[in-house]
């Protein structure tokens, strides 16, 4: 066996053209899904604080928004609402005017190729900020399912493309399908946030969604983040249940569970660079502590390098950006 000095790795590191040429993984702007928050009223464009360079939207002020990431060649959009009024039953969440349903009618007419995915999940709409019925005290999953097959049907009906429950229950994504079915939409797919985890990494986003529970945390539902067998049992029932796209959330704390989902199963695998691990990274860049162009597209890479197809990040414009001027 050849042995050193025979072997030299670094003779394939010694140039960029030498290394480009046996690079094994690489981000392309076609992986990415770009999360945007849409909130009801007029004339509405804020910056939300914990995330710099992101925005809450209203309807008409989407459409440059909706043009440029058209431009920059990304593929796809995720969104979320915050309505105008919570409830007991997050009941604006499945009205035809609602927030949501009024955006991607806005985005359909505008840039119909773009593809519209639409995050099915109570929080942002209910007025104690969790993901289903609360009875009792607690998030009761029955109750919930038939609440989330509506909200589907809505999205579908106003145009998306892809629905993308997120809320965690048993069952969502059978009583999703069987109600976007009937209803004449077989041609629309669904992807699960099929191992999402109770992640302290979403705070951010729960400022942004105003979306915090108002009593207790999420943990009766979300996975707990020491497992990685249930993952797969999480991932294998939505499969079975009629998922197309299974999603891993978040990231980087889960890099382990990307790849295991990818060893395991032969669905498309998407997975989430939550709100938090794209602050962190903005707060370091800020204070210049980090390179944020290096640090994005080493974050992104390892995210891919461990076995996903499809990265949600709220980094998707300014990578589309870099690559584009390299
Ligand atoms: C809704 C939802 C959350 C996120 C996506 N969908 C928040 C939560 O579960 O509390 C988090 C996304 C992010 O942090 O970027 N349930």
């Amino acid at each position: 066996m050849a042995d050193f000095p025979q072997v030299r790795l670094r003779r394939l590191r010694r140039t960029e053209t030498l290394r480009a040429l046996v690079r094994e993984n690489k981000v392309e702007v076609g992986d990415l899904i770009y999360p945007m928050f849409i909130v009801e009223g007029k004339g509405i464009k804020e910056e939300i604080t914990s995330m710099p360079g992101i925005f809450r939207h209203s309807p008409d002020q989407l459409l440059p928004e909706i043009e440029e990431i058209a431009r920059l060649k990304i593929p796809a959009v995720l969104l979320f609402g915050i309505p105008e009024n919570k409830d007991e039953t997050g009941s604006s969440a499945y009205h035809s005017e609602g927030v949501i349903q009024q955006a991607i009618r806005v985005i359909k007419k505008s840039v119909p190729e773009l593809i519209v995915i639409t995050d099915v999940c109570l929080c942002e709409y209910t007025n104690h900020g969790h993901c289903g019925i609360v009875s009792n005290g607690q998030v009761d999953n029955d109750q919930t399912l038939p609440l989330l097959a509506k909200m589907s049907l809505s999205h579908v009906e106003a145009g998306a493309d892809i629905v993308a429950p997120s809320d965690m229950m048993d069952g969502r994504v059978k009583i999703i399908r069987e109600a976007i079915d009937k209803e004449g939409f077989q041609h629309i797919a669904i992807l699960s946030y099929a191992a999402k985890y109770a992640s302290a990494f979403y705070g951010p986003f729960r400022e942004a969604a105003g979306s915090a529970p108002q009593f207790g945390d999420r943990r009766g539902y979300q996975m707990d983040p020491p497992n990685v067998r249930e993952a797969l049992r999480e991932v294998a029932q939505d499969i079975a249940e009629g998922a197309d796209i299974v999603m891993v959330k978040p990231a980087l704390a889960y890099l382990d569970v990307i790849r295991q989902v990818r060893n395991t199963f032969n669905h498309p695998l998407a997975t989430y660079n939550v709100s938090g691990e794209y602050a962190m990274v903005k707060a370091a860049a800020q204070r210049g502590w980090l390179d944020e162009r290096r640090v994005v597209l080493e974050i992104l890479t390892a995210i891919k390098r461990a076995g996903a197809d499809l990265i949600l990040t709220y980094h998707a414009k300014e990578l589309a950006r870099w690559l584009q001027a390299e």
